[in-house]
């Protein structure tokens, strides 16, 4: 790791290159280094070893420079390959930068302040105990057709790494044996019985992500209703992600009072995924068990993903899907490979097939036969392939799929 020295009164952090050089090699490394400006970037040899002492480089310009330097290439594709090991604060003027960010931020002393303040001082007390259960085999890679309520009831405490899932919004839609369109109170009241449920078999470190669109039309804020249940009842809200669809159907119409402040109706072409840790916001897993790209992640932790609406809804019969491109991004940022992926309103299992695909072990409850039968038939990737899902175990655990 680069340490941090005062020189000539500017920070830098510094480090050692491990071969030796020649002197011809250092008269090179001088001609190269002349090109930058020493408060940002130089040399020096101590004992033999070159010490870099970086502050802050427009690394394209460094690179370029480089390839006019053969003969001291290995030596520079050390320097460089250091330098990008090395965490910078951000671009500025052109340049990365690498020491004194606390010089560029409003907030000073952010930690004290920090720690002052307390932070999500909501889930503190929360008394989640931290030993994790293993989820019973008859679990375990199943669609079970049921009230997840009373599913969930069969599963020990702290046995489930991820929860993702997006529950009927009391919308008013068409949906087979689930009325959309109950009281606010009857409707919330049985969702968080469930997500009551849901709470109990997360582990301590297990994340819940549920995909929840207010309804605008009604001035029912539910990713905030919800937000609030789960705060109180002491997890952690990690973020929100904002599932921006595009969705032009909503753009042209309902303009409210039109032309006029008295009142304009607000348009929305997005959902959001609203995210809770249960007791800590890591969750533990191998290094190895993780299949995230970099550039995933980096494309993926800024909180705003374009994804298309679900193309196939008619196609497999079911009025709310998501697109398998949201539960793939969910799974691979939130979990690890072999970790056990539940989804409580399963719909024609789009969770279930994505973790599937994406080695995790799963769990895909849903209330209606009809979508249970669909989510087992989309875990098999071709047709007749169901009596080597039977094999797999993947059935539901009520007779009605066998
Ligand atoms: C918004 S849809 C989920 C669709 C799913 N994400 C997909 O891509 O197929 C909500 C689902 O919750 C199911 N549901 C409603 N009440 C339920 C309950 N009490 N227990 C289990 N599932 C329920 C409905 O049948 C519906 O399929």
């Amino acid at each position: 790791m680069a340490k941090v020295t005062d020189v000539n009164g500017f920070k830098y952090k510094f480090f050692e290159i491990g071969a030796s050089p020649e002197k011809g090699q250092i008269s090179e490394l001088n001609k190269f280094f002349a090109f930058f400006p020493k408060e940002d970037i130089f040399f020096t040899i101590e004992q033999g070893k070159i010490i870099v002492f970086l502050r802050q480089i427009d690394l394209k310009e460094f690179e370029g420079k480089a390839r006019d330097f053969t003969s001291i290439k290995e030596v520079i594709d050390e320097i460089l390959r250091r330098i990008h090991s090395i965490k910078s604060y951000g671009i500025k003027n052109g340049k990365r930068v690498y020491v004194d960010y606390d010089k560029e931020r409003k907030v000073k002393l952010r930690k004290e302040k920090e720690e002052e303040r307390g932070k999500y001082f909501y889930a503190l007390s929360h008394g989640f105990y931290d030993k994790n259960n293993a989820l019973p085999s008859e679990f375990e890679n199943k669609i079970i057709c049921g009230d997840s309520e009373d599913v969930l009831k069969k599963f020990p405490d702290n046995c489930v790494d991820l929860i993702f899932t997006s529950p009927p919004y009391n919308f008013g839609l068409e949906y087979e044996n689930h009325k959309d369109a109950e009281s606010w109170d009857k409707y919330l009241n049985k969702l968080f019985a469930i997500f009551d449920e849901c709470i109990r078999v997360l582990k301590f470190g297990g994340r819940i992500v549920v995909n929840v669109q207010p309804l605008f039309s009604d001035y029912i804020p539910l990713h905030h209703i919800i937000s609030n249940f789960f705060m109180n009842r002491k997890l952690i809200w990690k973020g929100e992600i904002i599932w921006e669809k595009h969705n032009y159907n909503c753009k042209y119409t309902a303009w409210g009072s039109w032309k006029s402040p008295s009142n304009p109706y607000l348009k929305y072409t997005w959902e959001f995924l609203e995210i809770f840790s249960k007791g800590s916001l890591t969750h533990k897993g191998e290094t190895n068990e993780t299949d995230l790209t970099a550039d995933e992640f980096k494309k993926w932790v800024y909180a705003r993903w374009d994804i298309a609406p679900e193309r196939n809804m008619k196609k497999w019969g079911h009025p709310a899907m998501f697109p398998e491109e949201l539960a793939r991004r969910v799974i691979k940022l939130f979990s690890f490979k072999g970790d056990i992926v539940l989804d409580p309103f399963n719909g024609v299992g789009t969770t279930t097939k994505v973790a599937k695909e994406l080695g995790r072990r799963f769990i895909g409850i849903d209330i209606s036969e009809e979508y249970c039968k669909k989510a087992v038939q989309r875990l098999g990737d071709k047709k007749g392939k169901s009596k080597k899902l039977k094999e797999q175990g993947i059935l539901s655990l009520f007779s009605e799929l066998d």
